[in-house]
């Protein structure tokens, strides 16, 4: 294990680990926007620099980027790391004066007026790409991705058209620090049909990806659950039963992973068709987690695990 120096502390950091994991470890805080433990570093916002001296050089990194190694010391707070992090935060609210979360870190920060190069009203995305490389490495979807360049740059669907890749997870919702996604689900949508409007139940939308899905109702419940057409290609995909998805994973055994049988090998991971479950690393080994936000209850894992240690849990619906 590395040895390395943080604000002029000893910390023997994992192998392989970088200064902004070894630090959060260490209850060290380092302010970040594009960084999500589920998704591989980025570096993409900055936010995240440190100051680090090696072999009698000083540089400015990003923490969620640099990879510790043996003698490495590291500022997190120094003035110069303040001043790169006030001209980061400064360009963010220029260009995107409304976020919560960029109105917050100005405020931390002692930014208290608006810089005016940019001079867009109302833009809420700040192309940290968290919904580009959910959408990618843990959705598996690819249904978006960043287009243009520059000042044009945008986060878009192919062609800005709906996207026959989405599955209307809403994992881009969720991951968006500054909430520019926009899902919504509607309990009952109307379509215009001649002389009038027609039901047609439960839809969701995501606006920025110009898509609609109309949404399933649970059998037995009577709740609205998941869009429609991505259930129904996932139940031909793993040849399940017609009637597998008439209900929702509230009223169906939902999986759960067993930690003490669990040896990281991966396999449900790498099987689940829509990317519900990612490993993550619990005391020194890896174990599979399961996003139950995303899990459709397909219970396709539990077939794959090779030692049993994906189970189905009781009905948990209350
Ligand atoms: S959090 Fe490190 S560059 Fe964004």
């Amino acid at each position: 294990m590395p040895t390395i120096t943080i604000n002029g502390k000893k910390i023997e950091a994992p192998e392989n680990a970088t200064i902004l994991e070894t630090a959060r470890e260490n209850g060290i805080f380092i302010p970040t926007l594009c960084h999500n433990d589920g998704l591989a570093p980025y570096g993409g916002c900055r936010l995240c620099v440190v100051e680090i001296a090696l072999g009698g050089k000083t540089t400015v990194e990003t923490s969620c980027t640099y990879p510790v190694e043996e003698g490495l010391v590291v500022k997190t707070d120094t003035e110069r790391i303040k001043r790169a992090r006030r001209v980061i935060i400064g360009l963010l609210l220029d260009r995107s004066p409304k976020p919560v979360v960029i109105q917050d870190l100005a405020s931390e920060y002692g930014i208290t007026e608006r810089p005016t190069r940019f001079s867009i009203e109302n833009e809420h995305c700040i192309r940290c790409g968290l919904c580009v490389r959910a959408c990618r490495e843990i959705v598996q979807a690819r249904a978006i991705s960043f287009a243009g360049m520059g000042f044009e740059r945008k986060v878009t669907t192919p062609f800005n058209e709906s996207s026959s890749d989405c599955i209307g997870c809403g994992t881009c919702e969720l991951i968006c620090p500054t909430k520019v996604v926009d899902m919504r689900d509607l309990p009952d949508a109307q379509e215009h049909a001649p002389g009038d409007h027609e039901s047609i139940g439960p839809v969701r939308n995501l606006d920025n990806w110009n898509t609609e899905f109309k949404v399933k109702v649970c059998k037995e419940c009577g709740n609205p659950f998941y869009p429609a057409q991505p259930l129904e290609k996932f139940r031909q995909a793993q040849n399940l039963q017609p009637e597998f998805f008439d209900t929702c994973p509230s009223c169906r055994v939902t999986p759960r992973v067993d930690e003490e049988l669990c040896v990281g090998c991966m396999g449900c991971a790498v099987n689940c068709p829509i990317g519900a479950i990612q490993m993550k690393q619990k005391d020194e080994e890896q174990r599979a987690t399961i996003y139950r936000e995303i899990c459709t209850g397909c219970h396709y894992c539990v077939d794959k695990c090779v030692v049993g240690a994906i189970k189905l849990e009781e009905q948990n619906h209350v």
